[in-house]
């Protein structure tokens, strides 16, 4: 063994001990989720551990433990002179609140699907094959759903579609849109209500998805304006869409390059492909932040594998960067690649032909 630096070793051990707890109160925050406390103290009201075990049925040893362990982490509130607990306005918006713009539960189920599927994972190390997306766990699809819609719902319809040049308005008078990759359907339904004008179109390859998507778009009362179909990007129908979008999907396909050529085919004239992806900047040196470590964490575990799992299996990762995803466009016949907009989580791309 190689002499330790004490306090090098010191600091970083305190680290884990943090990072440690950290994960394990994952796994409670998807629990508090599941049997619905987070829900039952959206309101703020200070509850004792008996007020709250009579709304929500659970025994009280159970929830005290819980709540102490929640307390630990400054996800709750607790005040030792009445011995109650409760939730913030901010632990309110990320852990009860699923419309709210800061709603993080979703992001604690993909890290769920991390764990659980962790030996398939290591499988896909040892043998170099990769892992579909349709391999994981459910928790993967719904919690990514519930990651992502909060960042669709504050910024796709006031800021990146109108940060694409000419895009709004042609969908506010009528436009035919493609959302590949669509997931659970949160952005294509999200658009089809913004713009009841427009025609949308959902394609996934992952067909629970789609299920889930048509659910939600009826759910959602738009049916009559977006249908959701099982399809991959290589080959999804249809011609002449004024937009085809992607969102946070380009880098977990194998053939990213051959989607784009089939993306070029079936767009309309001056047509526009928007492409979502997660933040990065292009050197790793720059992606060594709290952003990129969560990235990099969901790309080794998911999106890395996932495309290695297609043809081609190019495995551009969640951390690919402008100049690859430049290269990718243009690699695939397009001469029109410029960054429309940016939030601390995700570039927004306006590709043209
Ligand atoms: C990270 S999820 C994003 C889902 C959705 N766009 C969202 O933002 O919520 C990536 C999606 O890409 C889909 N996908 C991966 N490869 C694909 C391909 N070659 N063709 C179509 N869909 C693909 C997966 O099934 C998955 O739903």
């Amino acid at each position: 063994m190689r002499e330790p630096d004490m306090q090098k070793l010191d600091a970083l051990v305190g680290r884990l001990v943090g990072d440690v707890g950290a994960a394990m109160s994952g796994a409670l925050v998807v629990l508090g989720d599941q049997v619905g406390i987070y829900k039952a103290m959206a309101d703020g009201t200070p509850m004792s551990v008996q007020d709250l075990a009579k709304k929500t049925g659970i025994k009280e040893r159970y929830l005290r433990e819980w709540l102490s362990a929640q307390a630990a982490a400054d996800y709750v509130a607790y005040d030792e002179k009445t011995d109650r607990f409760s939730l913030t306005p901010e632990q309110a918006m990320v852990f009860a609140e699923e419309n709210s713009p800061a709603f993080f539960v979703g992001a604690f189920e993909v890290v769920q699907s991390m764990w659980m599927d962790e030996p398939k994972v290591a499988d896909a190390f040892r043998t170099g094959k990769g892992l579909g997306w349709h391999e994981h766990s459910t928790c993967l699809f719904r919690g990514t759903e519930r990651f992502f819609r909060p960042g669709y719902n504050s910024h796709l319809v006031n800021e990146w579609i109108p940060a694409l040049g000419g895009v709004e308005e042609k969908l506010k008078t009528g436009a035919s849109v493609a959302d590949v990759g669509c997931g659970h359907g949160a952005s294509t339904i999200l658009m089809a209500q913004a713009y009841p004008a427009s025609r949308f179109t959902g394609f996934d390859y992952h067909g629970p998805s789609i299920e889930r998507a048509k659910a939600a778009a009826k759910d959602a009362g738009v049916s009559d304006r977006v249908t959701f179909e099982q399809g991959s990007a290589a080959e999804f129908p249809g011609r002449g869409y004024d937009m085809v979008a992607m969102f946070d999907c380009l880098h977990d396909m194998g053939d990213p390059v051959g989607a784009g050529r089939h993306v070029k085919e079936t767009l309309g004239p001056n047509g526009t492909w928007l492409i979502v992806e997660p933040f990065a900047h292009d050197h790793l040196k720059d992606n060594l932040n709290p952003v990129g470590r969560v990235y990099y964490g969901a790309s080794t575990m998911i999106c890395t594998p996932a495309s290695l799992s297609q043809e081609v299996g190019l495995g551009l990762g969640a951390q690919a960067g402008e100049m690859k995803l430049r290269k990718v466009a243009l690699d695939a016949g397009f001469t029109h690649f410029r960054r429309a907009t940016e939030t601390p989580f995700n570039m927004v791309f306006e590709v043209r032909a």
